[in-house]
């Protein structure tokens, strides 16, 4: 029986190396990883000399906004701008409307998303101060604790829920409300530029501090998005996980200038020597991901701008620029942007190009070169904060489940064929 694919003498990126072999796909899975003499008939067989095959990217950290905030980006439109971005696995946090603080705004979300999905997801369970009954109920990929947010969950609820949960993942937003109360005393809200002074790195690093101050039995610290390397080393010391975000990756202060509230998001960007810093503690980080919160331009320009912006599709391809400019390896690229958040949340078949995995791809044309517009990406929010931006290294094609997805560029794929991941925990 010839097998689906076989995807010919491909140099396939592990964290622990480039692999110069072929694959072969079948049922969704990869079946054999070998030299080409040694593959099995297929039905497809592409030649992919020239051509790196990284797995499909893992951000473990979205809000595609549905239901409630459907104007600024749905499930179909978010999947969508995941996989032409070579994102294949998404992880939805709860901040959407209604939020998901509920078992049964919990299962409603992951009916609307299993009809929706381009994508592979699982999704975040919102906790609240005094909801430990609801928490007990669902078995969430992670619990989302939203710290600088007082009026939702404090520092006396994650310690409510660790005592009471047990070997959970707890993804924490780590700004502290009281540090950033008295900054908002000193300074005017609306000022774009007075963003950054009252959330600022000591209202990160002193949050961090408190919540590693909590006991915390079996469950494990998540902390999202860390703007600061001396966070990032603050958590890993602390042996806990440390997720670094795009925004924070690849802007800083220097570019609110010209961006405007464009580059105000949570936490907000930081100096240009922190930027440089985070790629200079990167081994210490567990998973990238993108914080991608889209926001329509209407918004941005208002009086009350939220914090904010897209990315889940400029990701990878960022990551690719970011290799050939020499910043990080292919071998990086497999660990921050898959296997790093296959590992942590235990997405067993996910994060690895190994026979038995999902079959879940992304093809890599190193040398293209192009520009980033947001005419021809698919959020909703259609504004980029990279718009311009010169990169070398495309995304080729995109295989999501062993279908090919996306084709040279020509979406194959259809929404409602991504499946939601049930946690192994
Ligand atoms: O900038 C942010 N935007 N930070 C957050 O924590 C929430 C997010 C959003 O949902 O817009
Ligand atoms: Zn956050
Ligand atoms: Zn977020």
């Amino acid at each position: 029986m010839a097998v689906d694919f076989v995807l010919e003498n491909c140099k396939i990126a592990r964290p622990d190396g480039i692999l110069e072999a072929s694959i072969a796909i079948n049922n969704g899975r990869i079946q054999k990883i070998a030299l080409s003499d040694a593959m099995p008939k297929a039905d497809n067989a592409i030649d992919m000399s020239e051509k790196i095959v990284l797995p499909g990217a893992i951000d473990p950290h979205v809000h595609f906004r549905d239901p409630g905030f459907t104007e600024k980006e749905d499930f179909e439109t978010g999947s969508l701008s995941a996989l032409f971005g070579g994102v294949t696995t998404i992880l939805d946090m709860p901040n959407t409307k209604p939020f998901t603080g509920t078992s049964e705004e919990f299962e409603k979300k992951k009916t609307l998303a299993e009809k929706k999905s381009y994508i592979d997801f699982s999704l975040y369970f919102g906790a609240m101060d005094g909801n430990i009954w609801e928490m007990r109920k669902v078995n969430p990929i992670g619990y989302k604790f939203y710290l600088d947010h007082p009026d939702i969950v404090g520092y006396s609820g994650l310690k409510a829920a660790a005592s009471s949960l047990e070997n959970k993942i707890f993804a924490v937003h780590a700004e502290d409300p009281d540090i950033m109360h008295d900054n908002l005393k000193k300074n005017s809200a609306a000022d774009p530029k007075s963003h950054g002074k009252i959330r600022t790195a000591e209202a990160e690093m002193e949050s961090v501090k408190a919540i590693l101050n909590i006991e915390m039995g079996s469950n494990n610290l998540y902390f999202c998005h860390l703007s600061t390397p001396s966070s990032v080393k603050a958590v890993h010391e602390a042996g806990h996980f440390a997720e670094l975000a795009t925004p924070h990756l690849f802007l800083s202060r220097e570019n609110s200038a010209e961006l405007g509230n464009f580059a105000r998001t949570n936490p907000s960007l930081k100096s240009e020597e922190d930027r440089l810093g985070l790629w200079k503690v990167l081994s210490l980080v567990s998973t990238l991901a993108t914080d991608h919160a889209p926001h329509l331009i209407s918004e941005k320009e208002s009086a009350s701008p939220p914090s904010g912006m897209p990315g889940v599709e400029t990701f990878l391809p960022l990551m690719i620029d970011s290799v050939n400019k020499g910043f990080l390896d292919w071998t990086d690229v497999a660990r921050l942007c898959s296997a790093g958040a296959s590992n942590i949340f235990g997405l067993v078949n996910k994060g690895i190009i190994e026979e038995g995995k999902d079959a879940d791809l992304v093809i890599i044309d190193r040398k293209k070169v192009w520009e980033i517009k947001a005419s021809k990406l698919h959020s909703k929010c259609a504004w980029t904060p990279f718009e311009g931006r010169k990169l070398k290294g495309k995304i080729d094609s995109v295989f999501r489940g062993g279908k090919l997805a996306i084709d040279k560029g020509k979406l194959l794929a259809k929404p409602g064929q991504g499946k939601y991941i049930a946690p192994e925990r």
